[in-house]
């Protein structure tokens, strides 16, 4: 079994928000001091020194990629930033600007970003938050204008800004950088490196990383340390409704190619093993930062680094970040909503030891029943033409990406109740994003057993520069029959990330759950699946509600 999803901890985020039983936005979701540099509207791309070579740089070494980055294909692919991760730095001078180690980075910052523009390419440097940096070089703590200064003054595009060796409020010595960038007169991308998701982060920075740092492993690896690509892919699952044109949530750097052989730990993957973890970070919009050798690369490692095909669905210009919409054990259906009506992603994953079949319907990805178009990404084909879904061989380990056209259903997410007792005290709940502003709103529905439409009014609300005022979320309608609660999206605006949580009673018992999805436009079906959960004493255990 795979470890389980962080649903608890995110739930306890939520609840206090539940309990405070108004219908306007609360202050965690105000508009508040924003990033707003008008860059990352779709993820970064390039190539980054730390998992293959950790310290073990030089200026040499970091010109030899950025050619590599031209020969190969890879800028023509579309990477452009070349990252020079830790270790860069060695000291300060006596007016305190940052010094780069004199005996590895001789010409100077300024040098290597000169030799990189004049590639066509991006230049990346790293800090840290803290004193010193996760390697014990000076970190920018007290000195951010100044570094900012230092990075605009040599043509820096981005940084990396880590988490190690602090003491002082995390958020705010994150704003503080933010600043310093916005006042160096340069666009610089901002990425965190913070290594879990904090609300605060889409607000501050162009992306910021979810999780601890990536081992070359695909599964677990006791001991190392670090994380294997299936349990990264679960955790950034979680924050799929944050991702949006100028901010990506951030899953680490890609180990594509590494075979064992880089500085960070892990036995290696196989090629099969390479092209879920780059499959599965295009699909989630993730940056595409690959991490191995370019001077050295073989014909499989460039092959799934360069997929035309699969680097377009991490290009997406929507932003939406695929998520998992149905999970059959060993097996998963993940759907990604791209640009043109009635078009998704679609990742069919085989956790599994041994090959096997895996269906998609079409209804688990908001399109009508009838017939759509099939295309292999991986190969680069034409399937042909299916009605109600579409079943593959998948074999272990791997997954398969395929381009589904077909027919939009109406945009609403439905909330079945198919647990046979009374639920009573019924409150849908939802959170979601409209122009980089939350919006919060619940509807109590009293005892559920009846059909009630719920409506996200967005036409009916205004932001009044302080708070919301209007309805967002409205009952729209009750029939008899089957128990269904429908949110409907009538707001024509992009929804990017939309939070449906549900509390109810059952049996005397309080149960809460929720699901995320990006909401841009298309249906989602969310069950209250009661048959997967059981009250153990003290708690719900399982899984309440769930993508139909
Ligand atoms: C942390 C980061 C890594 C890398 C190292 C450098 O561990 O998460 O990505 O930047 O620091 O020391």
């Amino acid at each position: 079994m795979r470890p389980s999803r962080s649903r608890a901890a995110l739930g306890a985020l939520l609840i206090p928000l539940m309990l405070a039983g108004t219908a306007a936005v609360d202050a965690r979701h105000s508009p508040a001091a924003a990033l707003d540099n008008g860059l990352e509207r779709t993820p970064v791309m390039g190539w980054n020194s730390w998992n293959r070579y950790q310290c073990g740089i030089d200026e040499a070494l970091v010109r030899r990629q950025a050619d590599a980055m031209v020969s190969t294909g890879m800028r023509e692919a579309g990477y452009r930033y070349i990252n020079v991760d830790d270790c860069w730095q060695s000291s300060r001078d006596s007016a305190g600007n940052i010094v780069a180690d004199p005996v590895r980075f001789p010409s100077g910052m300024k040098a290597l970003g000169d030799y990189i523009h004049a590639r066509g390419l991006k230049f990346g440097v790293y800090s840290d938050r803290g004193t010193l940096t996760c390697a014990g070089r000076p970190g920018s703590q007290g000195h951010e204008y100044q570094d900012a200064r230092s990075y605009a003054s040599w043509g820096v595009d981005l940084l990396k800004y880590d988490n190690c060796n602090a003491q002082l409020d995390q958020q705010s010595q994150y704003q503080t950088m933010r600043d310093a960038l916005a006042a160096s007169g340069r666009q610089i991308v901002y990425s965190i490196c913070a290594w879990e998701f904090k609300p605060w982060q889409p607000k501050t920075g162009n992306q910021a990383r979810t999780t601890g740092d990536i081992g070359d492993e695909y599964t677990t690896n006791p001991g190392s340390g670090l994380l294997p690509v299936d349990r990264i892919i679960d955790i950034n699952n979680d924050y799929a409704m944050y991702a949006h044109p100028g901010y990506f949530n951030d899953p680490d750097m890609l180990q594509v190619g590494n075979y064992g052989t880089g500085s960070t730990s892990g036995n290696g993957m196989t090629d099969t093993e390479y092209q879920t973890h780059f499959s599965m970070w295009a699909l989630m919009a993730a940056p595409l930062i690959a991490g191995n050798d370019l001077t050295a690369m073989n014909a499989a490692t460039r092959t799934i680094l360069t997929n035309p095909e699969v680097i377009a669905v991490d290009q997406d210009p929507l932003g939406a970040q695929g998520r998992r919409v149905r999970d059959l054990g060993d097996q998963e259906v993940w759907s990604k909503k791209v640009q043109g009506s009635g078009v998704r992603v679609v990742a069919l994953w085989n956790r599994a030891a041994a090959a096997a079949p895996v269906r998609v319907d079409w209804r688990d990805i908001g399109l009508g029943t009838g017939a759509a178009t099939v295309r292999d990404l991986h190969a680069r084909a034409d399937r042909g033409t299916f009605s109600g879904g579409y079943t593959t061989t998948v074999p272990s380990h791997g997954v398969a990406l395929l381009r589904v056209a077909g027919t939009e259903t109406p945009d609403a997410v439905r909330i079945t109740k198919t647990d046979p007792r009374t639920i009573t005290g019924l409150r849908v709940r939802t959170e979601f994003l409209i122009n980089d502003e939350w919006h919060d709103d619940f509807e109590d529905t009293g005892t559920l057993d009846h059909s009630t439409t719920l409506s996200l009014d967005g036409n009916g609300a205004t932001w009044n520069g302080s708070r919301w005022v209007g309805d967002l979320l409205r009952t729209t309608g009750s029939t008899a029959g089957p128990a269904v609660v429908t949110v409907t999206r009538t707001d024509p605006r992009p929804i990017y990330g939309v939070r449906v949580s549900v509390t109810f009673t059952v049996g005397g018992q309080p149960h809460y759950d929720y699901e995320d999805l990006n909401l841009l436009s298309g249906t989602a079906n969310l069950q209250l699946n009661a048959n997967g959960g059981t009250w153990n004493g003290s708690q719900w255990v399982g899984d309440f509600l769930r993508i139909e």
